[in-house]
């Protein structure tokens, strides 16, 4: 696809990877339509992207409601005349015991990570056959194919992210709507992983990758059709193939090198009464 003076949707743009998302995207000359709750942070990215000369237009939403949902993609529509490609970004996780979580919260993160890029694929998708043209990219974690720890919900819906893009793929790329997936280890210098490990002053790891290759990688999706890339150092294709063909290994590489440890003290870390501590201090 030709980026430029086309529409690129982007959830979750408000902070972490989304900022780095869009910002590749108007590098490319898009038109950007930026959404996420927070209006003032979302404003603060779609100034920056202005200096590149592209239209931006921010959207506040929560996007674990349906009306939202909908009224978002109206805003596309009546602005730039539809989305060329959405970026199904917005996600996350609150690194707690599934047990401790009510059945409802656990439910609300399906809805966010799964129901919602489903939902604005939905949505999205007629008028991208209608023109014969649109990519849809998802956002998805290695978190279920690595055992992440407190992550059961989240791993959930981000596995089956993979499986909805992969079908998404078969079933309307020949019709000129395509699909790809991100499948995103640990990333450095933004994000949930970073800001967890500024809060608690843990050092830089080698396990993460720079957020600005999961710029690249988006780029990569569209310039080249992509199916499925994993950003992650090292050969991430390679891992996740191993981790798919051994499942004993992620448990196994978990208490090996500490990572059930580690996101034990983050979990216990992002406790209400600890953060609103070491935000204080
Ligand atoms: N960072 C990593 O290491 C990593 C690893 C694997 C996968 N991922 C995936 O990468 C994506 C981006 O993660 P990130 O690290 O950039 O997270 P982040 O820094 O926490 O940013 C999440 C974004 O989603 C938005 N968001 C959250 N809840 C929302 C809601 N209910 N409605 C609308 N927007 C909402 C947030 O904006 P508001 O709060 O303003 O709404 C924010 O813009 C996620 O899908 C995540 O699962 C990240």
């Amino acid at each position: 696809m030709d980026m430029k003076g086309k529409t690129a949707l982007v959830t979750g743009a408000s902070r972490g990877i989304g900022p780095h998302i869009a910002a590749a995207l108007a590098g490319r000359g898009m038109n950007l339509v930026l959404t996420a709750r927070s209006g003032s942070e979302l404003e603060a990215v779609a100034a920056e992207q202005r200096k590149l000369g592209v239209r931006v237009l921010t959207v506040v939403s929560d996007l674990r409601d349906a009306d939202a949902r909908t009224l978002l993609i109206g805003a596309c529509e009546r602005e730039f005349g539809g989305v060329d490609v959405l970026v199904n970004n917005a996600g996350g996780d609150p690194t707690r015991e599934f047990h401790e979580m009510s059945l409802e919260e656990n439910l609300a993160i399906l809805e966010l990570n799964l129901s919602a890029p489903i939902a604005l694929s939905h949505l999205a998708l007629p008028a991208m056959l209608s023109r014969r043209g649109g990519h849809i990219i998802n956002i998805s974690s290695m978190a279920g194919r690595v055992s992440f720890p407190f992550s059961e919900a989240y791993a959930a819906a981000k596995d089956g992210l993979i499986g909805f893009t992969r079908v998404l793929r078969n079933d309307y790329r020949a019709r000129g709507a395509t699909a790809s997936v991100l499948i995103l280890g640990a990333i450095g210098g933004a994000g949930q992983g970073q800001r967890a490990m500024d809060a608690m002053k843990l050092p830089a790891s080698p396990f993460m990758a720079p957020v600005s290759t999961v710029a690249k990688a988006i780029l990569r999706a569209i310039d080249q059709d992509k199916a499925e890339i994993v950003v992650m150092p090292g050969p991430g294709r390679l891992m996740r193939a191993l981790m798919d063909f051994f499942p004993g290994m992620g448990p196994w590489m978990n208490q090996q090198f500490g990572v059930n440890q580690t996101m034990r003290e983050v979990m216990d870390f992002k406790r209400p009464n600890k953060l609103a501590a070491s935000k204080s201090a």
